[in-house]
């Protein structure tokens, strides 16, 4: 099994203060243009078949529209994780065949609780409008985006969450629920904000569950996946391994590449290795460090299979 997806970082800048986030932290660095494009043509001469553009915030990055362009060309599956704030409605235009899936990571519908967890008054405004551009776009571009509502579950969302319901219901988009992780620079500061009470993570379980009967058709996850956030709450040790390592090689704007999203280490640099070395990218499976839901998950957009270990490239 060999890593698929590169999860690149264009720049070292947020324009949100989210509460469970210490990116926002980082001073700015622009990285010129030219550095990604010989970045895309390396990752396709090896064995890249897709690249996700996230961390920090994205659009934040003025060449982002013609970066996405280009890695379609390349025939690379194309992914944006994003904010929604900065997104500019004619480039996206000119864009949006391009791209095969973009995130919103939308924590709540109620604008006093997306407010409150991104610390910022004009997010929620700003992500639903451009939401609904891009809904919109894609309806009349006819294009087969795939629009998908990122909820990081948390103190502040646990016993709100299903409000995002709405808006998949409004806009035709996908729902995936994430749990909040206390490491390394995600964050690890301010427990109390983030973690629930045993009576919250009971209250959790039943709406999660519930709303896993009822709505699985919006969920991008299994029952399986909701599971594991439960535990993962209620502080059980959680034992299925880890399915990243073998797929995900995580990139920041220096062309570093960390060891995975539990860890800041760096295995190496694809710049003074000329590449991606696969053997370096060998790691334990049974690491329990981090509970994203993907790392554990089936992999919807690439096809990879848990269970059978095999991957196909999904071409929906
Ligand atoms: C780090 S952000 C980068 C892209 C963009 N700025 C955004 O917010 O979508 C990617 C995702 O990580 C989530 N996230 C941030 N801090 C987290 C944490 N401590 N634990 C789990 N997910 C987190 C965000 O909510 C977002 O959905
Ligand atoms: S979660 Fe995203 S939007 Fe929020 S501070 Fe972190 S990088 Fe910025």
């Amino acid at each position: 099994m060999e890593r698929y997806r590169a999860y690149l970082q264009l720049t070292k800048a947020c324009n949100a203060q989210c509460k469970m986030c210490d990116f926002w932290k980082n001073e700015k660095e622009v990285f010129e243009r030219d550095h990604f494009f010989r970045l895309i043509d390396l990752l396709v001469s090896e064995w890249i078949k897709g690249i996700t553009f996230w961390w920090w915030e994205p659009f934040l990055y003025e060449h982002i529209y013609d970066l996405i362009k280009y890695a379609k060309q390349k025939d690379l599956n194309t992914e944006i994780i994003t904010n929604g704030t900065v997104i500019d409605k004619e480039k996206i235009k000119d864009s949006i065949e391009y791209i095969d899936e973009i995130l919103f990571s939308i924590d709540s519908w109620i604008e006093s609780v997306h407010n409150k967890i991104r610390w910022k008054s004009f997010i929620y405004k700003k992500a639903v409008s451009n939401l609904a551009h891009i809904s919109e776009l894609r309806k009349t571009l006819n294009t087969k985006l795939q629009i998908i509502i990122d909820t990081t579950l948390q103190k502040d969302n646990f016993d709100t969450f299903e409000t995002v319901l709405d808006l998949a219901k409004e806009y035709n988009t996908k729902i995936n629920f994430d749990p909040v992780q206390l490491i390394w620079y995600w964050n690890n500061r301010e427990k109390n904000w983030l973690t629930l009470s045993e009576d919250e993570s009971f209250i959790l379980e039943k709406r999660l569950l519930n709303f896993w009967k009822k709505n699985s058709f919006y969920l991008l996850q299994s029952k399986d996946s909701i599971k594991r956030i439960i535990r993962y709450f209620k502080g059980y040790k959680i034992e299925d391994y880890c399915t990243s390592l073998n797929k995900d090689v995580l990139i920041d704007p220096s062309w570093d590449v960390l060891k995975c999203w539990g860890s800041s280490e760096v295995v190496y640099n694809i710049f003074e290795n000329k590449g991606i070395k696969k053997d370096k990218l060998k790691m334990d499976q049974s690491c329990y460090s981090c509970w994203f839901t993907h790392v554990r998950d089936d992999d919807y957009f690439t096809g990879y299979s848990v269970t059978n270990d095999v991957f196909e490239w999904n071409t929906y």
